[in-house]
């Protein structure tokens, strides 16, 4: 092996980490060399932007615990983080698809029977959210486990709430014929946390840092693919440009407006006014997934 020149020191590098038993962990590392070698190639960094970068990770780093990971913050903004979901469910056409978890979901929620209200007096509008879970040739699915988190009426999740605790949050199941009736407040749009290196660094770009008004929901039930997905409000001024890359079509649902005194879909007349959303949720059964590469 040559001594090291400019030229020749990505091949030498590439070959030392080639000596690895794993063969998994081979072809990351030897993919993460190629790739952060053409990386610093191509912007050719001066060793104080270098020194910039390695400080914005350490700090990133830094601000991480187990209530705040900006690490993933780091991988939403850039579209990381939907890239992996993407490449993970490759689910079939017309099955419900994924989007990104984000790091508000809590585990343990409280457990709500159809119809409860999950918001529990938390600020915000009603908003009813019905429909049916079906497999996908139109089945119903049975006892499926919806997991829901969100924001309150003023954007704010529990975490973000000091002292709330099982905040915007809760399990509800299907009935025998796949029908399901969530009642909550309607979510708003809010903007992902920048008080940290991923806010400081978005600061600097005319990127917007707005999510779209959404429901988290992951759905589970044995023999199904699981998903971990959102609903989004249909003619939110965020959709397109939602900072983390979340939203496809199919998840975009009206959030219908109705008058006070109308009839919510639990029977009850409504003294103010609120919202209805309507959707059914496809799941796609795990032997029929695919894992072919999209195109
Ligand atoms: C969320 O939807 O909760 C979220 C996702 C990615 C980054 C920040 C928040
Ligand atoms: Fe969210």
């Amino acid at each position: 092996m040559p001594y090291v020149t400019e030229a020749n020191l990505t091949d030498i590098a590439r070959e030392r980490w080639n000596n690895i038993p794993d063969p998994r962990l081979r072809q990351v590392m030897t993919a993460a060399i190629k790739h952060l070698h053409a990386f610093v190639r191509e912007i050719e960094p001066t060793e104080k932007e270098w020194a910039a970068a390695i400080d914005w990770l350490t700090r990133t780093g830094k601000m991480c615990d187990e209530k705040r990971q900006e690490f993933i913050l780091a991988s939403d903004v850039m579209g990381v983080s939907m890239l992996v979901d993407g490449i993970n469910h490759r689910l079939a056409t017309g099955a419900t698809p994924s989007t990104v978890e984000g790091p508000f979901h809590i585990p343990n929620s409280p457990e709500f029977k159809d119809g409860q209200d999950m918001a529990r007096g938390a600020p915000g509008i009603a908003c009813f959210v019905t429909g049916k879970v079906r497999d996908l040739d139109g089945k119903p699915v049975g006892n499926v486990l919806l997991d829901i988190w969100q924001t309150d009426g003023e954007g704010l999740y529990e975490a973000q709430r000091e002292g709330k605790n099982q905040y915007m949050r809760g399990l509800y199941h299907t009935e025998s014929d796949g029908a399901y009736v969530v009642r909550t407040v309607a979510p708003i749009g809010y903007t992902i946390p920048m008080d940290g290196p991923v806010g400081e660094l978005m600061k600097r770009t005319k990127i917007s840092e707005y999510r779209p008004a959404h429901i988290h929901f992951c759905l589970e039930v044995p023999g199904y693919h699981r998903i971990v997905t959102h609903l989004f409000q249909k003619g939110d001024k965020y959709l397109e440009t939602d900072v983390v890359y979340g939203v496809k079509e199919p998840l975009i649902t009206e959030f219908v407006k109705k008058p006070a005194g109308s009839k919510a879909p639990t029977g009850e007349t409504m003294a103010q006014p609120f919202y209805e959303v309507h959707y059914d949720f496809v799941l796609q059964k795990k032997a029929a997934q695919k894992a072919v590469k999209a195109a």
